[in-house]
């Protein structure tokens, strides 16, 4: 595959994996067909056979293990992840696929630029085996999410979502893979919505907080343009 150089004005992506990377291997597809224009700064894996490192070696990109296990807490591994993301002048943080829950560490150094994509339709079926809850708990139609992460659990403010049905005859693993052919749409076309300035955070409303549901912020994606672009990060001291 192509390597493509880094321009100053890349908008530049860190991707954060566990797995296998399908997510990542659409979100690398994309970058190289120009439907996403950004650049992969780095992927980060906190499992070192991650099928997921070896797709980033084989489009020429940038890997760093940091094994999880050799750091003495969560905000420790985050820190160190902090560290390599800001190093290789990271915009935009993107869990694909990574299998730990991250802490203030790593969301106060990228203020709404931490970005998650979830198999189901949030709020419903949050944490691990989405699939399997979806069915066992007999919905018609479930789906996928990608939404900035905040400090819970898959409860950041949607960014958007895309619908699957729910067949007869099911299993964990087909749907599995339907949802994920809805993963790799809609994960690249949201950065490129963040690439372009296009989402703004609206903080929950003041005194809103009486209702049944806490205050939350949400977002609203405007006309292409029409928001002033994300910040850029001007080298790897500017954070
Ligand atoms: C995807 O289903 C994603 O929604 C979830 O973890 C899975 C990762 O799959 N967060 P892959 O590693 O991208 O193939």
């Amino acid at each position: 595959m192509r390597a493509v150089a880094r321009r100053a004005q890349d908008f530049v992506l860190g991707v954060l994996v566990s797995g296998s990377g399908t997510n990542l291997q659409a979100v690398i597809d994309a970058v190289y067909s120009g439907r996403l224009r950004a650049t992969i700064g780095v992927v980060i894996s906190n499992v070192a056979t991650s099928k997921a490192l070896d797709r980033a070696r084989a489009a020429g990109i940038l890997t760093v293990v940091i094994d999880h296990k050799a750091y003495p807490s969560r905000e420790a591994f985050d820190a160190a992840v902090v560290e390599s993301l800001r190093g290789n002048c990271v915009d935009c943080v993107v869990l694909a696929g990574f299998m730990r829950l991250i802490t203030p560490v790593l969301l106060d150094a990228f203020p709404h630029r931490v970005v998650n994509i979830h198999p189901a339709l949030l709020p419903a079926f949050p944490g691990v085996q989405a699939q399997a809850q979806a069915l066992a708990y007999g919905v018609r139609v479930t789906g996928c999410t990608v939404h900035l992460v905040d400090a819970g659990m898959d409860t950041g403010p949607i960014l958007a979502q895309a619908t699957v049905p729910v067949l007869d005859g099911d299993d964990e693993d087909t749907l599995r893979e339907r949802i994920l052919v809805k993963e790799h749409e809609l994960l690249p076309a949201v950065l490129q919505w963040i690439a372009d300035g296009r989402v703004e955070v609206v903080p929950a409303p003041s005194g809103a907080a009486g209702g049944t549901k806490a205050a939350r912020p949400t977002v609203r994606i405007h006309a292409h343009g029409s928001a002033p672009p994300p910040p850029r990060n001007a080298g790897p001291t500017a954070r």
